[in-house]
């Protein structure tokens, strides 16, 4: 293999039945995002950008798309604003950055990266990071930037089922029904290096405050250099609970498993402990590209060593 082919790259835009994408123009056009994110991300690794550029640069491209749940077309919380999480990590040597229930910040994965390279601590939140956004100059958004009318609609229809769940259990279909929107990225490249980066507007109409696993390293996203990138996307809470990506990296590091079997063995622990649901991406320290979830489908690409890009539901 031509020795400047040898980089991996997976970007996901979250987990969930996506019945909704009916519609085979909004198919395509989820398609195309993920492609030309991808796209993007190559031109990077193949010009010998680090892997932590490409899983940043990928992840703020996603969050500037207002179709996926991150940055501008976040889902609402419960008072119809935006709080927004993010984490990044690099696997050279386990630095981490990450930022939780921040609003007006166009691209919550770069204040996260400010937060892993410009501060001594791995994660801020709340006014402590906006605080810390101003010091480093980050530049605001109005919150219209923000809103789109399907994200109005969404709460207003999550508002109307818990009105309805409060008198009847969440059941498998409900709870199927909603789409667990997250973006993230994963990167190898030409050195071996391995990042990952997660950015999420969480889920629709959640408690003012309430923070996901997108920014809890080890759940939402990881990266050691050793064994595995991982990103996660689905209900944050079993992905807490599971500590999911880290859970993978120690199938590999304890296991010695690739990226398919730790894959599979993570899904399966999910599963199993709290029915979690949601999914996965999954690049292993030889460059090696794999995908699992529990919920109908999810949206994902990948490039596995310098190949084709593939793009799915
Ligand atoms: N996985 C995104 C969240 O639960 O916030």
């Amino acid at each position: 293999m031509d020795k400047n082919n040898n980089y991996s790259l997976m970007v996901h835009g979250g987990a969930g039945a996506l019945d909704n994408i009916k519609d085979d123009k909004v198919a395509v056009r989820y398609l195309e995002s993920i492609r030309s994110t991808l796209e993007y991300g190559r031109e990077i690794l193949e010009q010998g950008g680090s892997a932590l550029q490409a899983a940043e640069t990928c992840a703020s491209f996603l969050e500037d798309d207002p179709i996926f749940n991150a940055g501008c077309g976040s889902v609402l919380n419960e008072n119809g604003k935006v709080e927004m999480d993010a984490g990044i990590m690099d696997g050279r040597d386990l630095s981490a950055g990450a930022v939780a229930a921040v609003d007006n910040i166009p691209n919550p994965i770069q204040l996260a990266r400010l937060v892993m390279t410009e501060s001594e601590h791995v994660m801020l939140i709340g006014d402590g990071a906006m605080r810390f956004a101003d010091h480093c100059g980050v530049e605001l958004a109005p919150e219209n930037y923000f809103y789109t009318e399907d994200r109005i609609e969404q709460l207003n229809q999550a508002r109307l089922k818990h009105k309805i769940m409060l008198d009847h259990d969440d059941t498998e279909e409900d709870s199927e029904d909603q789409k667990y929107g997250t973006i993230g990225a994963v990167a190898w490249d030409l050195e071996g290096n391995l990042a990952a980066a997660t950015s999420t507007g969480g889920i629709v109409n959640k408690r003012m405050g309430r923070v996901g696993d997108s920014p809890i390293i080890g759940a939402g996203v990881y990266a050691d250099n050793e064994t595995c990138a991982v990103s996660a996307t689905g209900y944050g809470e079993d992905f807490m609970r599971s500590v999911i990506s880290k859970t993978i990296s120690d199938f590999i590091f304890m296991k010695d498993m690739d990226a398919e079997q730790a894959t599979l063995a993570g899904i399966e622990y999910l599963s199993r402990k709290v029915k979690g649901r949601g999914g996965v991406i999954v690049i292993d320290k030889d460059g090696k590209c794999s995908s699992g979830y529990t919920t109908r489908k999810m949206i994902h690409g990948w490039i596995e060593r310098g190949g084709d890009i593939v793009a799915k539901f």
